[in-house]
């Protein structure tokens, strides 16, 4: 037989996740000139999408529309996708070896970064993660339960997702029901008495993670008003010297916006959105039944590293805030698979440009791949991880061209009558078309974008209804 890659040995690549990452990895291999391919796509849940579906915020939309070039991925007569298969449980790297010549993990950061201070596990404290799941219908969050009844959340962390959470406690019911916000998730928020939502950075405004749009946006909300402190908004000594040196009109524009915020003006509207910068959480405290009461915050200032790098020391000062939810959004982490190389420390696949590496051998796994945040770490828009796939599958393409990939034994078709043995009843693509057509026409009657399906039982029916 010829070498892989050619119309009678076809390369066989399977990819683990089907988020941006696994559609832009498939992507990436179908358009390598010369070369012929087949595409095995596996996701644990029986949707695609990964965070576009379940990340991406119910009023960000247009956000999502970069599912319909998936789509045409997934449709490619050499792609073939398995939904509800899932990694580690259904299949396994052996399996892998035994039916592809490769293997692209794309599994993104499953779990959440923790603050590891006092009081993180009370009742009412919950990780960005969950919520944003929550909101969105994840089948894994939608038994969850958020108690709306406080006044004021606290929100650790100022990056995106931090501000989307923020954004979703402070829109109106009428803005919410625009969107595809779960049902469940928009009854609750109808009932919401949330008033106040504080941001809480450890850094300085310059420093924020947040990018422009989404703060410009909070200025925007139908009944919060976006509001921020004159003297956290102020830059310190170390900042200003920081911007002389690395002028930056993304940070200059960041700063206009939180300026602004911060001018006195007469509150309008019912709900607020407060920016608190130069604090860190040290303790959140809990009534006698165990439910989040409150945060006490720390004052930072901030020093410049050897490296550059802007820190945050805590100073002796403190600071009480009541409050009856927290939610800690300090990033997600990654989570290891069966039999893949993992680094704990960074919550990530080791790997050189693409190729997973043994940490023990310090050699590359033959045949194994990664992109996305399971490679990076979770950090970046969709279209970041284009170029991440793309750099994968030059490796993969350059290790093909070495005769460095794995030789599998079994046939293309094995790996449908391996699963079906196991008893697995997997969602196909066409399949997964008709569940979304399905969302697409129950919101087309509400005037909504869609309403989600959000268990897997009723996805499955509507799979094959
Ligand atoms: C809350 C939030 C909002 C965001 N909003 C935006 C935005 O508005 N605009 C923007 O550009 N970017 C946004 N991002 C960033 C963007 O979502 C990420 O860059 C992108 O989704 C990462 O892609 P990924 O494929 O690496 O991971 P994911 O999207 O997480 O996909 C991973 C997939 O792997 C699957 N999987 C996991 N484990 C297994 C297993 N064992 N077996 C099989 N499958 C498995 C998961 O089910 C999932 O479908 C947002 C991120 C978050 C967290
Ligand atoms: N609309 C959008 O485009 C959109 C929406 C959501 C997410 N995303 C993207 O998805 C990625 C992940 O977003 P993210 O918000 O999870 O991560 P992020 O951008 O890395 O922000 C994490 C935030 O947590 C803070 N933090 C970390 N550890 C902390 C600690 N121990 N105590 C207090 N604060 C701490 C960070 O502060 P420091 O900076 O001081 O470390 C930062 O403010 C980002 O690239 C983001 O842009 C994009």
């Amino acid at each position: 037989m010829s070498n892989p890659g050619t119309a009678d040995n076809p390369l066989r690549v399977a990819v683990v996740g089907c988020g941006p990452s696994g559609f832009y990895v498939a992507d990436a291999v179908l358009k390598t000139p010369g070369l012929v391919a087949q595409v095995d796509m596996f996701d644990r849940l029986p949707t695609p999408y990964g965070l576009v579906r379940y990340g991406v915020a119910p009023d960000h939309q247009e956000v999502k529309r970069v599912t319909k070039v998936y789509a045409k991925t997934a449709e490619h007569p050499s792609v073939r996708w398995f939904g509800g298969v899932e990694f580690g449980k259904h299949l396994t790297m052996d399996d892998v070896r035994a039916h592809y010549h490769a293997v692209a993990f794309t599994t993104g950061a499953q779990t959440d970064r923790r603050l590891d201070i006092p009081g993180e596990d009370l009742q009412g404290s919950h990780p960005a993660t969950q919520f944003v799941a929550w909101y969105n219908g994840h089948p894994d969050c939608r038994h969850l339960s958020f108690d709306l009844s406080t006044e004021r959340a606290v929100v650790i962390g100022v990056g995106n997702v931090a501000i989307d959470v923020a954004r979703m406690l402070c829109r109106t019911p009428d803005e919410l029901a625009k969107t595809d916000i779960a049902d469940y998730a928009l009854e609750a928020l109808r009932k919401s008495r949330v008033r106040e939502v504080l941001l809480v950075g450890r850094r300085g405004p310059a420093q924020a993670a947040f990018t422009n749009s989404e703060v410009e946006e909070v200025g925007e909300l139908a009944d919060a008003d976006a509001v921020a402190r004159p003297d956290e908004v102020a830059l310190d000594e170390v900042t200003k010297a920081d911007l002389a040196a690395h002028p930056d009109r993304q940070t200059d524009l960041k700063l206009k916006f939180l300026t602004k915020y911060a001018e006195p003006r007469a509150l309008s509207k019912s709900k607020r959105l407060v920016f608190r910068f130069l604090l860190s959480p040290t303790k959140i405290h809990g009534d006698a039944s165990g439910r989040v009461s409150g945060v006490t915050l720390v004052r930072n200032v901030l020093s410049a590293g050897a490296d550059g790098s802007i820190k945050a020391k805590a100073t002796g000062q403190t600071e009480e805030v009541s409050a009856g939810l927290v939610f800690r959004s300090v990033g997600y982490r990654g989570v290891a698979l069966p039999g893949v190389p993992f680094r704990e420390d960074w919550g990530t696949i080791p790997h050189e440009a693409g190729r997973v590496v043994d940490l023990a051998r310090k050699a590359p796994v033959t045949g194994a791949y990664v992109a996305g945040w399971i490679k990076r770490g979770p950090s970046g828009v969709i279209g970041t991880n284009r170029a991440c796939a793309v750099e994968t599958v030059k490796s993969l393409a350059a290790d093909l061209a070495a005769g460095k990939l794995l030789a599998p034994s079994a046939p293309r078709d094995a790996v449908t009558a391996l699963l079906k043995g196991r008893g697995v009843s997997w969602v196909t693509f066409p399949e997964w078309s008709k569940v979304e057509a399905l969302e697409v026409a129950r919101g087309a009657a509400a005037g909504r974008p869609r309403v989600k399906f959000c268990s897997p039982e009723e996805i499955v029916a509507a799979a094959r209804g």
